[in-house]
């Protein structure tokens, strides 16, 4: 193949290229249902006339947590003119000042200047225009645990939630989410006595979940007969065998190009594994980094025990040898492998305060080793 065939080409597998992006957003969610529907419960108060609803959205990386959310406020500024929706990124904007930028943006519809102006001023003319519309606001703070970094967490929660005492009438709430329980107790520390939150879960999918939503994403990206049953069952296996729905996608996306590259007609199998090859160590060393030194030492000792030994009580009794620590923080890290798909817990009915929950790692322990050194 020459460059320019690879640039010209006419032939292509890919019905909507755009539907691999990590911005597309699908027409159908599927298995998110009950999500979007407490959401719109959160939201619902305002579109008459109260107060919405504060919310924490929790769940694991890739679980369609900002997906959900995004679509739920289309739906919401489609329908209505009594609520402003406004979606903020914590990982760009982390300073109280920017926050409120990009919700004077969306109000306004245009940035307040960089400069020369006080951050009390672009609050006010917020309130006062929610005020004078009679309109509520409700913000999303995405990815919020940036915000706890910065230390800004705080103050910006209170000037969200606290409008109301100074500009009377001023209806507001948040919406925060999280893929990281680990926040879920900085939330609770830092913030809880005027943030008191619904909880809305985005549960880990199950095999079977991921390959209905990859189905219906080989639906919409490719032309008909590109993706086999096989081809889509064997990459619904590996993308649950890491938790990883994005990964999903990528391999999807991935293992197209490699086809076309090739002039074939239909993704096979040895393109998947390719694609798979060029994509997924990554992905679970990436996860294994992020790791706290307690949560490595955790897992390392779930890798090194066999499986049907490894109960929280006793996990934690050969843990304590080998750090200080408390249950609670042992219990927090072991949700988060869970969380982060790593293990299964599975409970056995027997003992107290989840003690004799069994612990099942999703990996080789050898694969694991690999990146666990
Ligand atoms: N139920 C679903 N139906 C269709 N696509 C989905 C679904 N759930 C997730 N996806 C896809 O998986 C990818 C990840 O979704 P999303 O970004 O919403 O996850 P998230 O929970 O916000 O993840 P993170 O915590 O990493 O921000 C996106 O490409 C999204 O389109
Ligand atoms: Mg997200």
């Amino acid at each position: 193949m020459t460059i320019k065939d690879i640039l010209m080409g006419e032939e292509t597998l890919f019905r909507n290229v755009e539907a691999f992006n990590p911005d597309y957003i699908p027409d159908r969610l599927l298995h998110r249902d009950l999500q979007m529907e407490a959401l719109a419960m959160c939201l619902r108060p305002a579109l008459r006339g109260g107060k919405p609803k504060n919310a924490v959205i929790l769940g694991a990386p890739a679980t369609g947590k900002t997906t959900a959310l995004r679509k739920v406020f289309q739906m919401v500024e489609e329908t209505s003119d009594k609520l402003y929706c406004v979606y903020v990124n914590c990982q760009i904007s982390t300073t109280r000042f920017n926050i409120f930028s990009d919700i004077y943006e969306h109000i306004m519809g245009h940035r307040p200047p960089e400069t020369g102006i006080p951050f009390s001023r672009i609050y006010g003319e917020i309130m006062k225009k929610l005020v004078q519309e009679e309109k509520a606001l409700i913000v999303a703070l995405d990815d919020v645990n940036h915000l706890f970094y910065s230390k800004n967490a705080n103050q910006v929660f209170y000037d969200i939630l606290r409008a109301h005492e100074v500009f009377k009438g001023a209806r507001t709430g948040l919406f925060a989410i999280i893929s990281d329980i680990e926040f879920r107790f900085m939330l609770d520390k830092n913030v809880s006595s005027i943030f008191i939150p619904k909880e809305v879960i985005f549960h880990p999918y199950t095999k079977e979940q991921m390959e209905d939503i990859l189905g219906e994403r080989v639906k919409v990206g490719f032309y008909p007969d590109v993706v086999s049953g096989k081809v889509l069952e064997r990459i619904s296996e590996l993308t649950y065998s890491t938790g990883d729905m994005r990964l999903g996608i990528d391999i999807l996306s991935s293992s197209g190009d490699l086809a076309e590259a090739e002039s074939s007609k239909a993704i096979q199998i040895k393109h998947v594994e390719e694609a798979v090859k060029n994509i997924s160590p990554s992905s679970l060393e990436g996860t294994l980094e992020a790791l706290s030194p307690l949560e490595s030492a955790l897992l390392r000792l779930i890798a090194n025990t066999p499986d049907d030994e490894n109960t929280a009580g006793s996990l934690y009794q050969s843990l304590k040898k080998e750090k200080k620590i408390s249950y609670a923080s042992f219990d927090r890290a072991l949700k988060k492998l869970e969380l982060l798909r790593i293990i299964d817990t599975r409970f056995t009915g027997k003992g107290v305060k989840g003690n004799s929950r069994l612990v099942i790692l999703r990996f080789s322990p050898e694969e694991m080793g690999k990146f666990l050194g």
